[in-house]
């Protein structure tokens, strides 16, 4: 394991059963939130200087709102441009507009769209208002394909082991689509807004479709999730912790974690 973003991979005895993979992720583990934050921003900003027209793709939650603010403050400070990249949103639930008291969209607007003035014309919406889901999920995959595959997939890990909105139950193959939401993932987004009921169904971006990202970056904080960090990364590829599919990624894999979230993890 490494600490302070020197970027160096942990040794192979740690790295658990990354099968099938080429190389080995890097796992960076920092002091605290803030330096997830500050680690998450760095790697998006050097994606997209690399490709300043590319892909990328976003999560919301609680996990990744510093690494806005961060890359808000960048943006406004002229160190990031994203006036020409593309992003697309990971999930939201069904039904659901940014109106919506409960919509993952509306969060991503207000701490990272607005605030970075990113250009509406460069958002891709997950389709969550469309009569033909499937077929809206379908054209969703089309639209990244158009728009020069993912560039980088920035991924946040659920208490369930989750990636997106792929629950429990999720293979390495699976595509934009809709998914019932576990009880379990809807009383943890509950605490994103306040008594809004939280829909049963969400149309997620696949595990194969994050997995067909050229990087992944995961970001990780606090001790809750320590227990499934360590089933992730060093556990056996299985679906009943989707996330554990993201050790096929092997390098281009970067795990970002702070020091409560790695605390499970071996030395
Ligand atoms: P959180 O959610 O950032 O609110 O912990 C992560 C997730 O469910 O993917």
């Amino acid at each position: 394991m490494v600490d302070e973003g020197t970027g160096q991979a942990m040794d192979a005895e740690n790295q658990g059963s990354v099968v099938g993979a080429r190389g080995t992720p890097t796992l960076t583990v920092v002091r605290d939130y803030e330096a997830m934050s500050c680690r998450a921003a760095d790697v998006v900003v050097q994606a997209i200087q690399a490709h300043p027209d590319g892909a990328i793709t976003v999560p919301t939650g609680s996990t990744p709102s510093g690494m806005y603010q961060e890359l808000v403050d960048r943006i406004h400070r002229g160190d990031a441009d994203f006036s020409r990249v593309q992003i697309f949103c990971l999930d939201d639930y069904l039904g659901q507009t940014p109106e919506d008291e409960a919509s993952l969209t509306k969060l991503l607007i207000q701490e990272f769209l607005e605030p970075g003035d990113i250009p509406a014309e460069n958002v891709h919406f997950i389709p969550t208002t469309t009569a033909d889901p499937h077929a809206a999920a379908e054209q969703y995959e089309r639209e990244i394909v158009e728009a020069g595959g993912l560039e980088l997939a920035v991924v946040g890990l659920g208490p369930n082991g989750h990636i997106a909105f792929n629950e429990p139950g999720s293979g390495p193959d699976t595509r934009t689509r809709v998914i019932d939401l576990t009880q379990e993932s809807r009383d943890q987004n509950a605490a994103y807004y306040e008594g809004a009921e939280i829909p049963a169904q969400a149309i997620t971006m696949g595990l194969g479709t994050i997995l067909g990202a050229k990087r992944i970056l995961m970001i990780v904080s606090g001790q809750s999730k320590s227990e499934i960090v360590r089933e992730t990364l060093t556990g056996p590829m299985t679906s009943d912790v989707p996330g554990s599919w993201l050790q096929l990624a092997g390098a281009r894999l970067e795990v970002v974690m702070d020091k409560d979230a790695a605390s499970a993890l071996k030395e």
